[in-house]
């Protein structure tokens, strides 16, 4: 290591910035973050810090630097455009032995500023010796990802229970599991989850004498989205690696699954078009009974959960029961395939609305308000439509929709097998009867499907070279 990496605490400790411009600014910024007083010296300000100065932030003085702004300065950074005036005020910092930092200029600085991911009171600093701050804020632009914005939270409760804690147990190794379980746990998923009196509960439960060394089971109703998996959640994301029972049907895509924790246990429970792996009661019961037994469950689910997804059902029976559970939302396969084939839901000039409508067939027919879903200047979203197309074309013909009204059928949207068909409702049925596209696939019905001959932008990685729009009009 080049460089040790300290946190100093610099609350109310004089700090000296020379400099005004951007750079200047942002070095400030970080030391009022930490709490430090500081002295900028400069004849003129950017605009960032001229907004500080006013707020009384910091101390000004408005004119060049002179030797005697060293004395009694814990830290220094010297941020002019003067190199030459930059290392006169190294050499001075060097010589009182105070830490200085000048702005790009490696070899005159005693320290460096890192970069920071910030969930205060936990803080992680970033470093690349002297050599890149580009790869340093990269990494950093990582970890910002990976770390939910409510860590500080947790670390905040931790600090509270710490005395406790250490009363409770004695041994520093029981101290440790209790903290492991407790940080990794159902702890930590209440208050990343915002539910900070529940998270309270359960330490106060854990600490109670009597207590049971066990973890709570709990489920995690996450949408997968529609199959790209770049279209998943932070959150999910973070429960998928934390699960250890992952319960998934078939619209869950096999990279979305690789995601998963690889010790976990995968459980189908399929959902095909007349093929049931599992029923919908067994599938609820299933739930309830991992979480019952300790597990941290993944529901997995395509789509959105709460979007045709009978995710409402799911988590009925966990509520009715007891089983803490979260939802986590993805992005609908209306969403997802309309964004995916340039096809805008909604358009000033063409729709004002979107319905998202089931085109499940029962007992042969689709019952839904045909007339509303009739009317002009809207978009229309068929889920499940692929099987009843012909009774919804009809459908909607009967009542009053021109046959020259604009239809897209989305196979597989987002992923690298998405094929969009375009046509009218007049051709449509031929089209899709002559070349059969794969399942799952979305209806689109509306004017704002004429839209992808200028807004269409995803090239599926598998697309044939005459192109993945099948045109049928
Ligand atoms: C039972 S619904 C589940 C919907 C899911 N909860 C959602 O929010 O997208 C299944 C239907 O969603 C649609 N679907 C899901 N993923 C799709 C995809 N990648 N491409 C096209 N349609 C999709 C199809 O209409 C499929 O029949």
């Amino acid at each position: 290591m080049d460089l040790l990496p300290v946190f100093l605490d610099m609350r109310a400790r004089p700090c000296l910035v020379v400099g005004g411009g951007a750079t200047a600014a942002r070095k400030v910024a970080n030391l009022l973050r930490a709490g430090a007083a500081v002295t900028l010296v400069s004849p003129e300000l950017c605009a960032t810090l001229a907004h500080q100065v006013a707020a009384g932030a910091l101390r000004h003085e408005a004119r060049r630097f002179v030797p005697a702004d060293i004395a009694g300065q814990r830290l220094v950074i010297a941020a002019t455009d003067d190199r030459a005036i930059n290392r006169q005020i190294a050499e001075l910092a060097n010589a009182a032995e105070i830490p200085v930092n000048v702005v790009d200029d490696p070899d005159a600085c005693t320290f460096v500023l890192p970069s920071i991911v910030d969930r205060s009171p936990v803080t992680i600093a970033v470093s690349s010796g002297k050599t890149s701050p580009v790869l340093a804020r990269m990494l950093r632009t990582r970890l910002e990802a990976l770390i939910p914005a409510g860590y500080g939270r947790l670390a905040e409760l931790s600090g509270r229970y710490r005395e406790r804690v250490k009363a409770r147990f004695s041994a520093q190794r029981d101290r440790r599991r209790f903290w492991d379980r407790i940080l990794q746990g159902a702890v930590a998923e209440r208050i990343l989850a915002g539910q900070f009196e529940e998270a309270e509960a359960i330490i106060e439960r854990e600490l109670a004498p009597d207590a049971l060394e066990r973890d709570l089971g709990e489920v995690y109703l996450v949408g997968a989205g529609p199959g790209d998996p770049d279209l998943i959640s932070f959150r999910a994301l973070r429960l998928m690696q934390q699960a250890d029972v992952v319960v998934y049907d078939r619209l869950v895509a096999a990279p979305i699954l690789n995601m998963t924790r690889r010790d976990a246990q995968r459980i189908y429970v399929g959902k095909e078009r007349n093929h049931h792996a599992m029923r919908q009661e067994e599938i609820n019961r299933l739930l309830a009974d991992l979480a019952k037994d300790g597990h941290r469950v993944l529901r997995l689910k395509g789509g959105d959960p709460f979007i045709f997804g009978r995710g409402g059902e799911e988590i009925d029976t966990l509520a009715a029961e007891g089983v803490p559970f979260q939802v986590i939302p993805g992005i609908t396969a209306a969403s997802g395939c309309a964004a995916y084939a340039g096809i805008p839901l909604t358009h000033r000039d063409y729709a004002q609305s979107v319905t998202f409508v089931t085109g499940h067939l029962k007992d042969g027919s689709i019952d839904l308000n045909w007339p509303a879903l009739a009317q002009p200047h809207q978009t229309i979203v068929f889920y499940m439509g692929l099987v009843g197309l012909p009774i919804i074309v009809q459908q909607l013909l009967a009542h009053g929709v021109a046959p020259e009204m604009p239809i897209a059928l989305v196979q597989q949207g987002t992923t690298h097998l998405q094929r969009v068909y375009t046509g009218t409702l007049a051709t449509i049925c031929a089209s899709v009867e002559a070349d059969p596209p794969a399942p799952p696939t979305l209806l689109i019905v509306g004017e704002v499907v004429q839209l992808r001959d200028k807004l269409n932008w995803y090239r599926p990685p598998d697309e044939p070279v005459q192109g993945a729009t099948t045109s049928i009009v």
